[in-house]
């Protein structure tokens, strides 16, 4: 019997925010999320998408060694460019930028971005939330995984509206922190936002960015009830 292909934690969390037919994976590289989602049944198809092609061999090598080249396609090219409008039901871009994966989503063309999206940036998120409100998706889930450092997890669905996810929060402070971490209010965003409280403090004046950054980690801390 072929061995389950091991994820780390940050890809586990994205694993578990998937149940789809056909997914596609952005900048996969090795391709061990594909591999999982198919192996675990979450997905009936999967899209690889890579750009660069050290990573595109690899993904090739790992499919072709599990044996599942005929649930796995391989396609080279630059974001969302080599899919078709409304083939996938379900995407994941992990491991980038949040700014780069916001530049990934703008560049979509018309229709072909899928209805579910899962991201997992390893920077703040705040760029992917921005594009979300002006881009017709709710944010839906939200986690912050230990390791390296703390990761986002962000899964996203298409839906018409403001996001409910928002209503009732200071808003620079939601799109920086996040509105379900945030109400969750756990200890990685805790010692996050008092770690950007420490640092902006003394770099902060009237008329600076650090002044609206601070700012907003102050309007943070008092939602989740905690003090510096
Ligand atoms: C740091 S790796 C992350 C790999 C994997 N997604 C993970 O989370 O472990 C980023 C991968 O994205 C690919 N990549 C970067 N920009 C891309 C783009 N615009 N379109 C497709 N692939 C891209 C890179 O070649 C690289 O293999």
């Amino acid at each position: 019997m072929r061995r389950f292909v091991r994820l780390d934690e940050r890809l586990e969390a994205v694993l578990a925010l998937l149940d789809t037919d056909t997914h596609a994976d952005i900048g996969s590289d090795h391709a061990k999320l594909p591999l999982r989602l198919i192996q675990t049944g979450r997905a009936r198809r999967c899209i690889v998408i890579e750009l660069n092609p050290g990573p595109l061999a690899l993904a090739r090598r790992n499919v072709a060694r599990a044996g599942l080249a005929d649930y796995i396609e391989i396609r080279a090219g630059d974001g969302f460019a080599p899919l078709h409008p409304a083939e996938a039901d379900s995407a994941s871009i992990t491991g980038m930028g949040a700014g780069t994966i916001a530049v990934i989503l703008r560049r979509a063309e018309v229709g072909v971005l899928p209805p579910t999206l899962v991201l997992q940036p390893n920077d703040n998120p705040a760029p992917i939330r921005v594009w979300a409100q002006q881009s017709g998706y709710h944010l839906t889930h939200e986690r912050l995984i230990d390791g390296y450092w703390p990761y986002p997890v962000l899964r996203l669905l298409r839906h018409p509206g403001p996001d409910p996810a928002y209503s009732g929060l200071p808003h620079t402070a939601a799109l920086r922190y996040g509105p379900h971490l945030l109400r969750e209010a756990g200890p990685l965003l805790a010692a996050r936002i008092r770690a950007d409280v420490l640092r902006l403090t003394p770099l902060a004046a009237p008329g600076r960015t650090a002044q609206l950054e601070l700012d907003a980690a102050q309007d943070a801390l008092q939602v989740i009830g905690r003090r510096v």
